[in-house]
């Protein structure tokens, strides 16, 4: 394999563009050539101006999330070769604003994560320093949302956190349950309360768009509908 592939990319700079537009340039693609290479390409060989974010290349940090054809991908787990049409169109994350190009501003994203206050909460209200057991049985129910990596896919997916700027979002929601569930935490009732209401669990429609895109194959969805069952169970019992 050694064929040209036409790419287009979402350039918009705010100080000086009025509005978005794109860019096509042609990348000589080799087995294997994932989006991320293709993009330093352009970087390099064509236009020194074209602003992107990344940092592992391994699908470890989340960085690179884009939209990417169609869906939001990590650009380094992409291979140009197994997406679909005769082009490849690249725009940034959905529902944060643009700060150029490919780059979001993350920082409404991180304070919804902020929060939900992701970290363990111990018998005296606060995060605890020193070792803390846990079972390997216990360990195995938060296996899964430990593999969240942060990447805004799941939250850029979801038709809500458009509709609704205020909505957690899935991420948010995801690692509010990967709290709520470890059986080394003492907040449960604390943390129920931070995602209830409007902009919380009771935002979500079920779209599972979220679950789509996950790129470490992920189910926030799953993690959604326990808080909910979590805030129905304690409402009727009284203790919210
Ligand atoms: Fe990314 Fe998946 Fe975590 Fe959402 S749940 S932030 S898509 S890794
Ligand atoms: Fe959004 Fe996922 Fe719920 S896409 S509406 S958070 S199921």
């Amino acid at each position: 394999m050694n064929e040209v592939a036409a790419i287009k990319v979402f350039r918009f700079d705010p100080d000086k563009d009025k509005e978005p537009y794109f860019d096509s340039f042609n990348v000589r693609v080799r087995k294997g050539l994932t989006v991320l290479e293709a993009l330093f390409d352009i970087l390099e060989n064509q236009d020194g101006s074209l602003g992107l974010r990344y940092s592992c290349r391994g699908a470890v940090c989340g960085s690179c999330a884009m939209h990417i054809n169609g869906y939001y991908r990590l650009a380094c787990q992409t291979q140009i070769e197994n997406l679909k049409g005769n082009e490849v169109i690249i725009r940034p994350l959905g529902h944060l604003p643009v700060i150029k190009d490919l780059v979001v501003d993350m920082r409404p994203f991180f304070e919804k994560y902020e929060s939900i206050m992701p970290y363990l909460i111990t018998q005296n209200g606060h995060s605890e320093t020193g070792e803390q057991f846990q079972s390997q049985k216990a360990r195995a129910k938060i296996d899964e949302m430990i593999d969240c990596i942060l990447c805004g896919c799941c939250h850029a997916s979801c038709t809500m956190t458009l509709t609704d700027k205020d909505y957690l979002g899935p991420a948010t929601l995801l690692k509010a349950n990967r709290f709520y569930i470890d059986s080394r935490d003492k907040g449960g009732i604390e943390r129920l309360k931070l995602v209830d209401g409007e902009h919380g669990v009771w935002r979500c429609h079920t779209i599972f768009n979220c679950n789509e895109v996950c790129p470490k194959y992920i189910n926030p969805t799953r993690s959604i509908a326990r808080l909910k069952r979590g805030l129905i169970k304690n409402k009727i019992l009284g203790r919210i």
